[in-house]
């Protein structure tokens, strides 16, 4: 009996379900029956809808016909009413690429699944209906290169989840409604008869896509910038920027965090003029939200000007909204981590002290965006206005190098081994030496040292914040942290040059070595100097003495280590004519890396004499 009731279940829910794809199938040979096209399809009776016909796809249950997509199949005409919208269960309708004319089908409305609506290419032409909000879960609407016209209906911004509009090459008239749409990520309306302003809620597109109207633009600082480089830029003294307002809202919350924060710094540099800067930044970022907000309407000043094709995955307000928190505190300014709403981070670097206009920094910036390289950081957007200047760059969850062979040395540090370091000095090299070959081989990048290195997915080193010191004021005086890996024959860190960029790496080289930072105080009024130190005991000792402590837990490595610190040598040669070129360093450390490729050398104990490692070649004291 039991059996009974549940086979007659299955038969019924089979009946059920077999009766609305039957349906579905009876709708789409009534379509396909009644509307002349060119390309045969294989849309047979005999053939199962859901896996043979062809461009149609169903529900995951095999129950209903979810997608329908049938570009350039050579429709004439317009849609037969009463077909293709009994698909209830539609959520993606592509006909894009045909002939086909008429004006949007008004039994669409029955349609109230519809997530994607491709309808390109074609010649439909008249008027869209006012009201949108019946398709609440449209997403990608593209209706480009069609003749509809009218203006374009306000209901849309009832559309909450939709993220790409695609309205270019109409004949759309009348004024650009206020699409306020917080997933909107892509719009297009060029090419069509628009007039008025552009709403404030879309201002934060690329102005190509409202070319082809009458509209005013807002005034978008191009990206695309000649390659000049360094700048000339205008040397205004040390003009401090005032305290700003996106810091007040980015902090937020986490003045506490950045108090601590700025107490740390406080307490490590002691230097005079911070403690005021931070108190003033402090107040400010209790006072000032209302005021950065309404900052952030006035328009044009206001931009975020995004690289890798315009691609906007977030805008201002994602940054403002966004929780933050400090990462660091460097030469060029502070930096936040900010997590966007969908989850990702990003870091956000606010500088300090640019010097120059607006021109100079969007060269700059121009110059930087244009890099694309494993090993170099992405600059991924900008943002220039009087009092606030703004990086937005990849995130790196794992950290500065700095961090991970100075930081946590306690307990529970987890060791930097031979590989990754191995790994992070070929990265930061490629990326130095990709550096080093753009702009004609003029550019340089000026601020080398281990907290602007990163890892990769790979492990490999990647190199962030290059170019930087030229925009910096030169009156800045230069962080001891920085004092270490600045090569002896550059005073004004603005002129750096590729030479003294290899002796920074020399550095940073020297630094995975041992572990050591490049200065130290070490408690009385004596510092250390990393670059005298291995110079010294390399010179009098000739052990092994110079290596981290760390590493010498792994076996095979000594003849890797001493090859590095041979180029290491090399790299900190006083003379910048002795030192290699970054691509000959390069090529050196690839090397190194051989001995990984199962010819490492069974090394007895390394023999580490001033000839070994290239002492005698660089400068006596
Ligand atoms: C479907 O099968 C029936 C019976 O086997 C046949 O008569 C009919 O011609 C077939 N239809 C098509 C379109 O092949
Ligand atoms: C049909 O849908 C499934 C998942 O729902 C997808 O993997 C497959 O690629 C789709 N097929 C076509 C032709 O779109
Ligand atoms: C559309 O839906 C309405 C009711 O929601 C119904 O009366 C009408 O027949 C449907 N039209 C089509 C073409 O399915
Ligand atoms: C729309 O999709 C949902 C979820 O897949 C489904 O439950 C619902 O029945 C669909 N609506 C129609 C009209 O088919
Ligand atoms: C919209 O899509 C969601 C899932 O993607 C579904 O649950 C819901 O039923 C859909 N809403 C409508 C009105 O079709
Ligand atoms: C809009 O397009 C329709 C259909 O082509 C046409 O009849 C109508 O005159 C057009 N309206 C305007 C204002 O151009
Ligand atoms: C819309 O169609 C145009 C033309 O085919 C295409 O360039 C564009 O990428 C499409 N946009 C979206 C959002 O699908
Ligand atoms: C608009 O039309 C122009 C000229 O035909 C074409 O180059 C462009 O790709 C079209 N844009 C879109 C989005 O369809
Ligand atoms: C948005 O939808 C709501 C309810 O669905 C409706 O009252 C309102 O008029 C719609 N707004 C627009 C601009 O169509
Ligand atoms: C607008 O049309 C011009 C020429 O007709 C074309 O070159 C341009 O690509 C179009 N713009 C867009 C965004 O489609
Ligand atoms: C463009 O718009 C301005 C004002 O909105 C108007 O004066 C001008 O005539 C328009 N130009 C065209 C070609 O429609």
């Amino acid at each position: 009996m039991k059996c009974l009731i549940v086979f007659s279940a299955i038969l019924l829910l089979g009946v059920l379900v077999s009766s609305d794809l039957d349906e579905d199938k009876r709708a789409l040979l009534d379509f396909i029956n009644s509307f002349p096209h060119s390309k045969n399809l294989n849309w047979n009776e005999n053939f199962t809808v859901c896996n043979d016909w062809t461009g149609v796809n169903c529900s995951f249950d095999l129950s209903r016909v979810i997608e329908v997509r049938l570009p350039g199949v050579g429709f004439r005409g317009s849609i037969p009413p009463n077909t293709i919208s009994r698909l209830s269960a539609l959520r993606i309708l592509s006909l894009r690429s045909n002939s086909i004319t008429g004006s949007f089908p008004s039994d669409f409305y029955n349609l109230t699944n519809l997530s994607g609506l491709y309808l390109q290419f074609n010649e439909f032409s008249g008027p869209l209906p006012l009201d949108f909000s019946v398709w609440k879960n449209l997403t990608i609407v593209n209706l480009s290169h069609n003749a509809f016209n009218g203006t374009i209906p306000y209901s849309i911004s009832n559309l909450t989840q939709l993220t790409a509009l695609n309205l270019a090459n109409n004949s759309f008239y009348g004024e650009i409604p206020d699409l306020r749409l917080p997933n909107l990520r892509q719009i297009n309306l060029a090419n069509n008869s628009l007039n008025g302003d552009i709403p404030q809620s879309l201002r934060k597109f690329p102005s190509w896509v409202f070319y082809g109207n009458n509209v005013s633009l807002p005034v978008a600082p191009s990206p695309v910038i000649d390659p000049v480089f360094p700048p000339q830029l205008p040397q205004k003294n040390g003009k401090r920027l005032g305290g700003s307002a996106l810091l007040g809202i980015i902090i937020g919350g986490s003045v506490v965090g950045f108090l601590a924060f700025a107490f740390l710094i406080v307490l490590c540099c002691s230097k005079k003029n911070l403690e005021k800067e931070v108190s003033e930044k402090v107040q400010k970022s209790g006072g000032s939200q209302e005021k950065a907000v309404s900052g952030s309407q006035d328009g044009n000043d206001n931009m975020l000007v995004f690289f890798r094709g315009g691609v906007h995955a977030f805008d201002m307000e994602d940054l403002y909204r966004a929780s933050a928190e400090v990462l660091g505190k460097g030469t060029v300014g502070t930096v936040y981590k900010a997590v966007l709403e969908d989850g990702s981070s990003v870091a956000v670097k606010r500088l300090k002290e640019v010097c120059g206009g607006r021109r100079e920094f969007e060269q700059q910036m121009g110059v930087f965006g244009r890099i694309r390289h494993e090993n170099v950081v992405e600059l991924r957007a900008y943002y220039y206005s009087k009092d606030e200047k703004l990086m937005v760059c990849d995130y790196y969850s794992r950290g500065s190098v700095s961090a991970m062979l100075h930081g946590n040395r306690g307990d529970n540090r987890i060791p930097l081994d031979w590989d990754t370091r191995l790994r992070i000095s070929i990265g930061a090299a490629r990326g130095i030496a990709h550096i080093h070959m753009e702009n004609c081989g003029k550019l340089v990048h000026g601020n080398i040292k281990s907290s602007n290195i990163f890892l990769n997915s790979q492990n490999y080193g990647c190199v962030s914040d290059f170019g930087l010191s030229t925009l910096m004021c030169p009156s800045s005086p230069p962080a001891s942290r920085v004092v270490g890996y600045k090569a002896p024959e550059v005073i004004d860190l603005c002129k750096a040059t590729q030479p003294s960029d290899v002796y920074s790496f020399g550095v940073l080289l020297l630094e995975l070595l041992t572990g050591k930072s490049p200065v130290q105080a070490t408690g009385g009024t004596e510092i250390f100097h990393l670059v005298q130190w291995v110079q010294s005991v390399v010179r009098e000792e000739w052990t092994a003495e110079v290596f981290d402590l760390e590493l010498m837990r792994y076996s095979n490595i000594e003849e890797e280590m001493v090859e590095m610190l041979q180029i290491a040598m090399a790299c900190i040669a006083r003379m910048p004519h002795q030192r290699p070129k970054m691509s000959d360093v390069l090529k050196m450390i690839e090397n190194v890396q051989q001995f990984d490729n199962g010819n490492r050398l069974s090394a007895g104990s390394p023999m580490l004499t001033p000839d070994a490692v290239g002492l005698k070649s660089s400068e006596e004291p």
